[in-house]
């Protein structure tokens, strides 16, 4: 096994711990990770939303990761850089998903991140001023490593709702994970800055900590969608969003 396989081999059992935590916890956790088919659209919309915010919150925290690691490594800031750069501008993507779910610009706008999100981003900036540019592009594993196993699922859903054009960015986002080989991208700069056995060490811890973050998510959206279908009881929960979905 080479290095970088065995940080992966290593991180990879953090992620399935994370994951099962998720699933035990949260229900819309679990319709994720086990079975799309019972994701709520509304939820599926939300969770879209989130993506943008999401994307937009890493342009920032990319950069000081590629920051970081120019300070140390100029060849796997450039590798670092180019990854950044094609995952920075695929907002796009879920914009226009969005608006073919009924969603336009101006109703996403007006939306804000989720508190999970946020704490994610400081969390994320925080660690990275201690600790280099690992814990972003550990967040970056989380991503491409969930994106292999768990994103086709969540893309059939969205399409069997809401239609074709609904999916078709996060299916192209999706193949450029693919074609580019992301999760060996990240799993190269993982096997660059992980030194050693205490920065492995280390690296699993922060990834349990992103993981958290990951639950308190997904527990958000679960009260979110708990939310809306309490106050809108007598009519679609998609109405909120503008959405008019084949249900
Ligand atoms: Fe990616």
């Amino acid at each position: 096994m080479t290095r970088a396989e065995s940080i992966r081999c290593t991180l990879c059992g953090v992620l399935a711990t994370g994951i099962v935590r998720i699933e035990r916890s949260s229900p819309t956790g679990k319709a994720f990770a086990r079975d799309a088919s019972k994701i709520p659209s509304g939820v599926l919309v939300r969770h879209a939303l989130e993506h943008v915010f999401r994307i937009r919150m890493f342009r920032p925290l990319d950069m000081l990761a590629a920051v970081r690691l120019q300070e140390t490594d100029d060849q796997t800031a450039t590798i670092w850089a180019r990854y950044a750069r094609s995952e920075a501008v695929h907002d796009r993507y879920f914009l226009r998903d969005l608006k073919a779910m009924g969603v336009d610009r101006s109703k996403v706008e007006v939306h804000r991140p989720f508190g999970a999100t946020l704490r994610l981003g400081k969390f994320l900036e925080s660690a990275a001023l201690e600790f280099g540019s690992v814990p972003i592009v550990l967040y970056s594993f989380w991503a491409e490593e969930n994106s292999d196993v768990g994103s086709a699922p969540i893309i059939d859903a969205a399409r069997e709702r809401f239609g074709t054009e609904s999916a078709r960015g996060a299916s192209s986002h999706r193949a450029l994970d693919e074609n580019l080989d992301h999760a060996e991208v990240i799993s190269r700069v993982l096997a660059a800055i992980i030194r050693d056995d205490q920065e492995l060490l280390l690296a699993a811890r922060l990834l349990d900590i992103i993981t958290e973050f990951v639950l308190d998510y997904f527990c958000e959206l679960d009260a979110w969608h708990r939310d809306c279908s309490s106050v809108v009881r007598s009519r679609p929960i998609l109405e909120d969003y503008g959405v008019s979905a084949r249900l």
